[in-house]
């Protein structure tokens, strides 16, 4: 099965919204990824409901929100109701994520829990098993076009073998810092979902890109 691609829509352009999501419907993007971002939780802020919504019109592709928030909790109905497929939600950000985990859960979405640099994987002992999906980050969050960093490969292998170990099918999605090169060695160490988001929208033909990133 050849990589899922969430094209990340924080690198588009904003003054030309509709062009953009006309191009990701048009293109071989499995998903659209969509980054919240509040100022406090991350040094940045991004956009907010008015904009989920309109892009949750025009969008064909599911949905794949990742919460850079504090107290995601307060919002999960939410973006329920704008149909999101799947809640990515930080670990550093919550409290009771079983509790967290479970409310996404019980409103129909996928689940999945995102980790920073520093957060080793190591953590998720306890609780991936009730989760579809674990999203690596690749970059501090927060900005697009950052570079990689390089310990993430490792981080996913270690993934890996956590998640064979038990013999669950939970993905392992990575975010930042992906080009044809990185994204390359990220599928190599067994990585299942690829967001990226100055690689496709700052390149001549992001459709083509998308293509190509696909093909890894
Ligand atoms: C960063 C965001 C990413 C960002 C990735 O905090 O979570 O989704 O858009 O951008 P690139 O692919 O440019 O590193
Ligand atoms: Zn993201």
């Amino acid at each position: 099965m050849s990589v899922i691609v969430a094209p990340s829509l924080l690198s588009a352009n904003f003054g030309h919204l509709d062009r953009d999501l006309e191009m990701i419907n048009r293109s071989s993007a499995d998903w659209l990824h969509l980054d919240i971002m509040d100022g406090v939780f991350v040094p940045n802020i991004s956009f907010g409901f008015p904009v989920l919504k309109y892009v949750a019109e025009l969008c064909t592709k599911p949905l794949d929100v990742h919460l850079m928030i504090v107290s995601p909790d307060k919002f999960i109905d939410r973006f329920a109701e704008m149909g999101v497929m799947s809640l990515n939600v930080h670990y550093e950000a919550c409290t009771h994520l079983h509790r967290t985990i479970y409310e996404i859960r019980k409103r129909g979405m996928k689940t999945a829990v995102t980790l920073n640099p520093a957060t080793p994987v190591s953590v998720l002992e306890d609780i991936i098993d009730d989760i579809d999906m674990v999203l690596l980050m690749t970059v501090n969050p927060g900005f697009g076009g950052q570079k990689f960093i390089e310990h993430s490969i490792g981080k996913v292998g270690r993934l890996r073998e956590m998640i064979s170990r038990r013999g669950l099918n939970t993905l392992i999605e990575v975010d930042g810092g992906v080009d044809f090169e990185t994204g390359r060695r990220l599928v190599d160490a067994g990585v299942d979902v690829l967001v990226s988001g100055n690689t496709v929208f700052a390149s001549e033909n992001p459709e083509e890109t998308i293509r190509r990133l696909k093909s890894l």
